[in-house]
């Protein structure tokens, strides 16, 4: 099975699990846009959607979802979301797509995060993708030297404003063998908005797709 085949299956599998009348944050990225058009052909309707970026909410409507305000509907049901790369311990690394702000915030608002994945983004030490971090434009160089004293190699996302008007730095060689300390430490350098590591708030479920099917991994 290619990974495309993947992530249909794994789109298909969690459409599976939203009932109708819950309040659902939905994610961004490519099996995210698979899953919105699982749940539109499934006929599920959840009482109110909140989107984690621009595009998930263009696509939503498309399919033809109402989509709400995150302050409008208060904490959300569940999220169901994708993940750049993903550990035993539940931590993902997130913003592949540039969207880790507004990810980071409907997962926190959400009693339930379910991440859904193909087994390619399965690893035993986070780092390997490289670790996007929005930042304030005006930080960017500050930042960036920050990263380097951390032995990151960041790089600038060329040509890209995140949904918040703000700048991208994909920071490279990173082995992350304490995630909740790093996003900590990462937190709390001026200037950074978010970083895309999603380990003080792990996801609750993985969805996993491989080739003999659907894994559904649980955190205790
Ligand atoms: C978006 O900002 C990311 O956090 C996505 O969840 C991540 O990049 C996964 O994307 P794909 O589903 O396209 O692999």
């Amino acid at each position: 099975m290619d990974q495309a085949e993947k992530k249909q299956q794994v789109a298909n599998a969690a459409a599976e699990m939203v009932e109708s009348g819950i309040k659902l944050g939905v994610g961004s990225g490519s099996t995210v846009n698979l899953f919105i058009d699982a749940m539109a052909r499934r006929g599920r309707a959840p009482a109110a959607l909140v989107a984690s970026s621009r595009e998930t909410e263009r696509r939503l409507r498309v399919a033809g979802f109402q989509v709400s305000e995150l302050g409008d509907v208060g904490d959300l049901d569940l999220y169901v979301d994708g993940a750049d790369e993903a550990n035993k311990n539940f931590q993902l690394v997130k913003g592949g797509g540039g969207a880790l702000t507004r990810e980071k915030i409907v997962a926190a608002a959400s009693r339930r995060f379910v991440c859904i994945i193909d087994d390619s983004k399965w690893v035993a030490v986070l780092g390997q993708f490289p670790l996007p971090v929005e930042v304030i434009p005006m930080a960017q160089s500050y930042v960036a030297r920050q990263m380097v004293r951390q032995r990151g190699q960041p790089i600038l996302r060329k040509g890209f404003v995140t949904d918040n008007g703000n700048v991208i730095l994909d920071v490279h060689s990173l082995a992350i063998e304490n995630p909740v300390e790093l996003e900590t430490r990462i937190n709390q350098i001026a200037g950074v908005v978010t970083v895309g590591l999603f380990a003080q708030r792990p996801a609750d479920v993985i969805l996993m797709a491989g080739d003999s099917g659907i894994k559904r991994l649980e955190r205790r």
